[in-house]
């Protein structure tokens, strides 16, 4: 099993998956372990640390940890597959959706590319802050591998014919202008909903 990084909606149900594949190796990073000591059970016998650029023959393939351009954890990596080309990017390249998406060709593009920058901008927000050039390498290092797909957690999977524009996306993001997030106003609609209380004016 691979752990992208130390966000609960990646390792929260590590413990129970291990419980129930005692055969399985926990592959991650010691930057993880430190920071999931008392979080996880998994008995240091069945850890893997994989870094950075590190590669790992699984029998059947190769994989290997390359960090994807954004992320919001310092310990992310995502995995890429050498035998079937495709990259899981644990929070990049990610898009909000309404509705149960199998891949973004189904989205309206627009809608996908909207969602993919504000995603970025917020999960990432020191995307604004990078200098070109290194940011530029970061993308370059993904965008050169020979892809066939991209997979993540949080949006549909980006198909072959959809590559080049998440690439052109991402390139984006550090100038791209994201709207501001939601304020109290919108907790008051929710809780104002849920009570039948009325809003301020
Ligand atoms: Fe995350
Ligand atoms: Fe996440």
């Amino acid at each position: 099993m691979f752990l992208s990084h130390d966000d609960v909606d990646h390792y929260g149900n590590v413990d129970v998956v291990m419980e129930l594949c005692p055969n399985a190796t926990l592959i991650t990073s010691w930057f993880m372990t430190e920071r999931l000591t008392g979080e996880l059970n998994v008995a240091p016998t069945r850890w893997r640390w994989l870094g950075d650029g590190e590669q790992l023959d699984l029998g059947d393939r190769i994989v290997t940890a390359l960090r994807p351009p954004l992320y919001d954890s310092p310990t992310t990596r995502g995995l890429f597959d050498h035998r079937t080309g495709v990259y899981w990017a644990s929070d990049c390249y990610a898009t909000p959706v309404t509705t149960g998406t199998a891949f973004v060709e189904e989205l309206d593009p627009e809608a996908w590319a909207s969602g993919l920058t504000v995603f970025a901008q917020w999960n990432s927000p020191w995307a604004t802050m990078v200098d070109p050039a290194a940011y530029a390498t970061a993308c370059r290092r993904i965008e050169e591998l020979p892809l066939h797909a991209i997979a993540g957690c949080h949006g549909p999977t980006i198909e072959a014919s959809n590559l080049r524009q998440a690439h052109e996306l991402l390139r984006a993001v550090p100038t791209a202008v994201a709207p501001p997030q939601p304020g109290q106003e919108l907790l008051d609609q929710i809780v104002a909903a849920m009570t039948g209380a009325p809003t301020a004016a």
